[in-house]
């Protein structure tokens, strides 16, 4: 087969690796890619992941028997339908179905028009009406830009004043299109997750959980990022609380989806808050999440590229359910310095390359080789230490050795990732 993987960061690195050992794939190629990708696929560094044009064209040029989309903002711009039209089959939803991520109105719609739980909400285009609402809901107020603002559309303010000027700032266009409507919603208190489910636009087949930490610092401190770290498998996913996942939010998601014409096809990831009252949707997105992604790809012992063809061409229940080391991984985000507000761009890294055995992958995210070959910082999130190990102590401790080995001075990392799950197993 030929596969044309689309995105440049950590995530599709991990893809690409696992799509790379698949014996089905004949050519892979990866636009635009990046330095640790080079070593699996062929990249494509003048092509854009929103250039739909270019990607479509591509992907007939080279006979793609399927195209992975990495990144929410392809899916934004509609690659999955254009390739839907040129006949090309596409692991990732039309932009239709791809609201779900990329209008927080429409999936809070979504999620009332068909029950599934979620945190009771109001949107508002106006600062008037949005002022009034805030007399309804109780502190802490969670504030949402509509649109996609790359994890960072989300305030929660203690009092009202506060969540009265974030609501100014994101009608006032802090996050451009993405703040012309502002979602207010409920606080939700409790543990959160990422469960992953695979979708064929009819059928919907889990594929495991794991868990993230969205603050830059140390002790869940500091702004909120993209991610620094997760792990896999996570202990808050208790097979009872799956169940009751898949049976009331993944399996109706999916048949909602279907049923109002946009049938989602690609991976599900639901962002969830296991509460008091049971598991209440946090958010969807439309695509795996990064580094959620990383350590599912170093748990899967199957191969990857049967199920994506499978969600792609509508036919996943030919397919046993997807199996899974019992290992733990832990990934551990190394980002450079001034992330998330304003990352130092250029630093040069040394030693990611090195074999760092059996146990460990390292994955780039935001690098680029300069003039004279040598890896640089070119984003925020850098490089993903991944570690396997039998419990996610021996997989944490892994990871963070490798680290060591790894000279960056223009990097930081956390040092606590997986606290929640050791917190748990100390308490044992
Ligand atoms: P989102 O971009 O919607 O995932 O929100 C980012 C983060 O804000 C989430 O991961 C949660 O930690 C937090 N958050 C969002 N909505 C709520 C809510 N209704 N209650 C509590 N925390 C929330
Ligand atoms: N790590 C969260 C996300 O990918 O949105």
């Amino acid at each position: 087969m030929n596969i044309l993987l689309v995105g440049s960061g950590g995530r599709e690195h991990a893809l690409a690796w696992k799509i790379a050992q698949s014996p089905l794939v004949r050519r892979l190629v990866c636009a635009p890619g990046n330095p640790g990708i080079a070593k699996h696929a062929e990249l494509r560094p003048d092509l854009k992941v929103t250039d739909a044009d270019g990607l479509t064209a591509l992907a007939r040029e080279m006979k793609a028997d399927l195209v992975v989309v990495g990144p929410e903002s392809a899916l934004e711009v509609g690659l999955a339908d254009r390739l839907a039209a040129a006949g090309i089959p596409c692991f990732g939803p039309s932009a239709r179905a791809a609201r779900l991520e990329t209008s927080k109105a429409f999936a809070k719609g979504f999620l009332e028009r068909w029950e599934i739980p979620t945190a009771g909400f109001g949107v508002y285009e106006k600062l008037s009406e949005a002022r009034d609402a805030l007399k309804v809901f109780k502190p802490p107020y969670v504030i949402k830009a509509d649109g996609l603002a790359a994890g960072k559309g989300v305030a929660i303010s203690p009092d009202r004043k506060d969540a009265e000027a974030e609501i100014v700032r994101m009608l006032d266009g802090r996050f451009g299109k993405a703040g012309a409507r502002v979602v207010i919603e409920e606080f939700m208190a409790g543990e959160e997750g990422s469960l992953f489910a695979l979708c064929d636009g009819t059928r919907a087949v889990l594929f495991g959980g794991a868990q993230d930490h969205k603050r830059a610092f140390d002790g869940d401190l500091g702004p909120n990022t993209g991610g620094m770290g997760a792990y896999s498998p996570a202990p808050v996913f208790t097979p009872e609380l799956v169940e009751e996942v898949e049976r009331r939010i993944v399996r109706p998601t999916v048949a909602g989806m279907a049923r109002e014409g946009t049938p989602f096809r690609g991976v599900l990831f639901a962002g969830l808050m296991a509460t008091d009252e049971g598991p209440k949707v946090v958010e969807f997105n439309a695509r795996f999440g990064d580094p959620e992604c990383q350590v599912l790809m170093m748990r899967l012992a199957d191969d990857l590229v049967p199920y994506m063809v499978a969600c792609a061409r509508g036919d996943l229940s030919r397919l046993p359910p997807p199996e899974f080391r019992p290992q733990a991984c832990v990934c551990v985000v190394l980002a450079a310095q001034g992330y998330p507000d304003s990352p130092l761009e250029g630093s040069i890294i040394r030693g990611a390359g090195r074999d760092f055995g059996p146990h460990v992958q390292v994955f780039h995210a935001g690098t680029r080789r300069d003039e004279k070959g040598l890896l640089v910082a070119a984003g925020g999130r850098v490089l993903n230490v991944c570690a396997l190990g039998d419990d996610v102590r021996q997989a944490r401790d892994r990871a963070y050795e490798a680290i060591k080995s790894i000279d960056w001075p223009g990097g930081f990392h956390r040092a606590d990732i997986a606290w929640r799950a050791l917190e748990r197993d100390a308490g044992d």
